[in-house]
């Protein structure tokens, strides 16, 4: 079989990813391309490299005969506001690189784009598929533009590209960053190591979530479907559960009653407030049948199971 090459391999997304890519196609098969971040215990073929720098990405397709690329490496909303700049470049011009490959060498293509898209004139509850789309962060800006160049390679060279608006996503594997939703697994940390959490959210910021599992599912499932049920090319809505601090804490709290939360909003609320609360993902359920697991209570179980084992582990 042509080869699976996944950027950002070393993310949070991309760690689950590849576990799950190398447990279906063979870890021969998987191709897992990191930039500063490696984990120094994996197990399978592993390759370093910038996706801005398209000679080397071209090689890498060329060496592994690539035929599908799952491309996760970027800045995400918080680390895009530090560096503007970086955030467009590598975000807009390493998607382009990857689309002028797909292109080039006829790739099957999956990018995620996320509910960073939405922004304050996006409607709060149930957005709409086809809603409007006037970010307030350089990361929103950078997911607007490459919905809209993948639609454009598909409608101009048929390249077969796929996408996701991702909502706020929650996994274990890998440590978790400085995004907005990214308390809802640092509270875990906070949880066992000492009981307490100071949160940089509001206790009522009301976000759409999802649970890793259910996000590569997903993924897989779209990228599976046949070509004529995809009917959306700039990105699909994609949606499980919403939920706010509180809601998480009251949760949690019936794991550990004596958890003690704190609430310090910082710049990240704003973010949180220009997102909308819930998605209307209907065309995605429709289209190539589309269905979470994980609900608030079985998300919570699971990463605290995940982050207790991680950490007495000493990962
Ligand atoms: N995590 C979420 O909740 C979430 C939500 C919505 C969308 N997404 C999207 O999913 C994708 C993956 O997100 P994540 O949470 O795994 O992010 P992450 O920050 O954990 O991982 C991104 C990886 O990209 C790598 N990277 C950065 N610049 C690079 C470059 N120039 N060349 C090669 N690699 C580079 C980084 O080293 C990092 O390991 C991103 O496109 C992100 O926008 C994530």
């Amino acid at each position: 079989m042509k080869r699976i090459l996944v950027t950002g391999a070393f993310g949070l997304v991309g760690s689950d990813l590849v576990a799950e890519l190398q447990k279906k196609h063979g870890s021969d098969n998987v191709i897992a391309l990191g930039r500063q971040t490696i984990d120094s215990n994996f197990q399978g073929i592993l390759e370093q490299g910038d996706v801005r720098d398209y000679a080397a990405m071209e090689a890498l397709v060329k060496k592994y005969d690539v035929g599908t690329i799952y491309h996760l490496a970027g800045l995400l909303s918080v680390g895009g506001e530090k560096q503007p700049d970086l955030a467009w470049d590598v975000n807009v011009n390493g998607l382009k690189n990857i689309l002028d490959l797909a292109k080039a060498y006829q790739i099957k293509v999956f990018w995620p784009s996320s509910i960073a898209a939405f922004g304050p004139t996006t409607p709060k509850q149930n957005v709409p598929q086809h809603t409007s789309l006037e970010p307030s962060t350089i990361y929103g800006v950078s997911k607007v533009t490459g919905e809209l160049l993948c639609q454009y390679y598909f409608r101009r060279y048929g390249v077969d590209v796929r996408s996701l608006r991702y909502p706020g996503l929650n996994g274990y594997k890998a440590a978790p960053g400085d995004g907005t939703t990214e308390y809802a697994i640092h509270i875990f940390y906070g949880l066992i190591e000492n009981n307490t959490y100071e949160c940089f959210l509001k206790e009522d910021a009301r976000l759409p979530m999802m649970y890793m599992d259910d996000a590569i599912k997903g993924t897989i499932a779209l990228m599976e479907a046949p070509s004529e049920k995809i009917s959306v090319r700039t990105s699909y809505n994609f949606a499980a559960i919403s939920f706010t601090p509180a809601e998480l804490v009251a949760e949690i709290k019936k794991i550990a009653p004596n958890f003690q939360v704190s609430y310090k909003p910082d710049a990240r609320q704003q973010i949180a407030e220009s997102w909308p609360q819930t998605i209307d993902d209907s065309q995605a359920r429709k289209d190539w049948a589309w269905q979470e697991e994980f609900d608030l209570s079985k998300m919570t179980q699971a990463l605290y199971e995940g982050v207790k084992t991680k950490l007495a582990q000493g990962k």
